[in-house]
């Protein structure tokens, strides 16, 4: 949710923001500015609309000097997208601009306290009480005027700050909203995400909570809260820059789309070693699965349909009682948890809001929590008990695809390393597990080389204004992603129902020519599905029918059109089942000319509630 970028170095900043601000504008793209140091002062230009608006009025930013400066680019929360609402925010006196990620929930307060002062707003954002504080406090010394505005605003912020009176200076704070520090030869960033400064850097430093950066050209200090000195250990960074461009792909959901078997490799391979799975580091002892009494899991969108599936998975496999719970209800239901209930966590950003407090309640319980997460060092991933990483790599489209594949990956791991622990399954059927599971990859490889035929459906049916989707078990879970996918970024009108559920009052919405895809992976199901199938051919539907090659004939039958997967075990079969319908979403996205990467209203890592 918002990009945020800073640059001190001997470079001319515009350029470097705008190009920072690009590899970011995945976390919010309804509008963009830059604040550099011009030698006169701080100039700001900022513009509603795409970053490519602000490309233009500034020329690729040749027209703007300077060497030290920030960058933005906005998912709005307060205030509409707007040029006075985009940041950066400038301080009534025009001492301080301000870039923000996250939300001053006691904004209206300070606002008004600011006011009744005589300090004159021009915007609606929360983010302005931030630049008007730090005028407030500042006495000659810009660290003690940031250390006493964190004090008294409440809620979340990643910060970059510059200030006119420090014109070889870029300030950073954070507090639940992530930012990082990239350090260079002579150069140093500040960044929401490590992908905007990846082509210059892979060194960086992650700062935590109320810690603040302050950077110069040479060297960068780091402080706590009470100004105290901190020493930070740089990290080396392992993603490329190539992990974060689309290397010839016409979008990153497609390049993304593409490296699933990939991911899923890397993702799998490590953790099966002589017949078993091993999740090094994972401090979770036997004793402590033995004593569970219920697993949690806990997560939003796409992450939370991975949690959908493995309700089904650890179910089967443990024998356990699971529950599986959107992080925005989990977190406000008053949910019962001891020290014997695991909660699983799972963020591809590790970030989430709501999720992220979701682990925190959790924790407070005294529940063991264990994070299933993408981007290394982010916050669920340092405070969960245990964290067991996706090798997804930067995943930049804002569907997530490979992120999916990869977490629906690890939830396999941990049931079956589980049940080996508690030698719940037969030893043969833990080694027939671990064999499916280490197909997986080339079975996705296979699945996807079929891509011309879900083109050709696509085109026959992108102009659909509803689509359905319908499963049982497993493959209703696949059906909630399948359907998210197609709505987020094709707005065609889209659900997920239970097969069995439609008669009960959804099949009204059936009429002559609606599409409804029917995933029918599960053989055990398979004939329930088949008259689920002819209920709604009855009312006029046309069907599409996802199977195996095995269930082929047999749906062939019923349904209007069929695409095969590869068999697998019936717990992993989302894995397959989702990847035609995450091409199908792409295509038919793109046939409609929407911003495929872009999807209107959305943003990647949404670190707001
Ligand atoms: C949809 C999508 C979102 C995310 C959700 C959670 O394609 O990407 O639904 O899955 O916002 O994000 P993470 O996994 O980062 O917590």
């Amino acid at each position: 949710m918002c990009g945020i970028v800073g640059y001190i170095g001997e470079e001319q900043a515009a350029p470097v923001l705008l190009e920072g601000l690009k590899r970011l504008e995945y976390r919010g793209y309804d509008s963009a500015g830059v604040a550099v140091y011009t030698g006169s002062g701080v100039q700001v230009v900022k513009s509603k609309g795409r970053l490519s608006v602000l490309e233009g009025i500034l020329h690729e930013g040749e027209d703007l000097p300077g060497r030290v400066g920030i960058g933005h680019t906005r998912w709005a929360t307060h205030g509409a997208p707007s040029d006075v609402n985009s940041h950066p925010q400038v301080s009534d006196g025009g001492l301080f601009a301000v870039v923000h990620n996250g939300i001053i929930e006691n904004y209206l307060e300070l606002k008004n306290h600011l006011k009744r002062r005589g300090v004159a707003f021009a915007s609606d954002t929360d983010t302005e009480v931030v630049a008007q504080l730090l005028e407030y406090y500042y006495q000659g010394d810009v660290l003690d005027a940031i250390r006493q505005a964190i004090q008294r605003v409440e809620g979340s912020y990643a910060l970059g700050v510059i200030c006119a009176h420090c014109p070889e200076k870029v300030f950073a704070v954070r507090k639940d909203s992530p930012l990082i520090v990239g350090l260079g030869q002579g150069e140093n960033f500040i960044a929401s995400d490590v992908t905007a400064v990846l082509s210059h850097t892979r060194t960086i430093c992650r700062l935590n909570d109320q810690e603040i950066a302050v950077l110069e050209q040479d060297g960068v200090r780091f402080y706590d809260r009470d100004l105290e000195p901190i020493e930070k250990t740089p990290e080396q960074v392992e993603w490329d820059v190539a992990a974060a461009e689309k290397s010839g792909y016409e979008h990153f959901m497609l390049k993304e789309i593409f490296e699933q078997p990939e991911a899923l490799r890397k993702t799998i391979s490590p953790r099966i070693r002589d017949g078993r799975v091993s999740l090094d580091g994972i401090s979770l002892t036997r004793e402590q699965i033995e004593g569970l009494s219920r697993v949690y899991i806990v997560a939003c969108g796409t992450s939370y349909h991975v949690g959908a599936v493995a309700k089904y998975a650890f179910e089967k496999l443990l024998r356990l009682p699971i529950e599986t719970d959107v992080a925005s209800e989990f977190r406000y239901r008053d949910p019962v948890m001891d020290e014997r209930s695991l909660v699983i966590i799972i963020s591809q950003s590790g970030e989430t809001a709501d999720t992220l407090a979701a682990l925190r309640e959790a924790k407070r319980q005294g529940a063991r929590t264990l994070a299933i997460v993408n981007v290394v060092g982010s916050t669920i991933a340092n405070e969960a008990d245990d964290v067991l990483y996706t090798w997804a790599g930067p995943e930049i489209a804002v569907a997530s695809t490979k992120a999916y594949s990869t977490q629906l990956a690890v939830v396999y791991l941990i049931a079956l390393y589980m049940a080996q622990e508690l030698e719940a399954l037969p030893p043969q059927e833990l080694k027939a597990s671990l064999k499916a599971l280490e197909a997986l990859p080339d079975q996705a490889e296979q699945c996807l080389s079929h891509k011309e035929t879900i083109q050709y459906f696509a085109s026959q049916y992108f102009n659909a204004k509803d689509i359905y989707f319908i499963g049982r078990n497993v493959d209703y879970a696949a059906s909630l992603e399948a359907s998210l996918k197609l709505k987020e970024i094709s707005y065609i009108h889209s659900e997920a129902y239970t097969a069995g559920e439609l008669k009960h009052g959804p099949i009204s919405l059936i009429e002559e020519g609606t599409l409804v895809v029917a995933i029918c992976t599960c053989r055990r199901l398979f004939d329930k599905m088949m008259s689920n199938i002819r209920e709604v051919k009855a009312r006029g539907a046309v069907v599409l029918g996802i199977t195996t090659e095995d269930l082929r004939e047999r749906l062939a039958q019923e349904t209007d059109c069929q695409f095969c997967v590869p068999a697998t075990l019936d717990f992993m079969l989302p894995s397959m089942s989702i990847l035609p319908l995450q091409l199908f979403a792409y295509y038919a996205a793109g046939m409609k000319g929407c911003d495929i990467d872009k999807p209107r209203n959305l943003a990647k890592s949404v670190t707001v509630e």
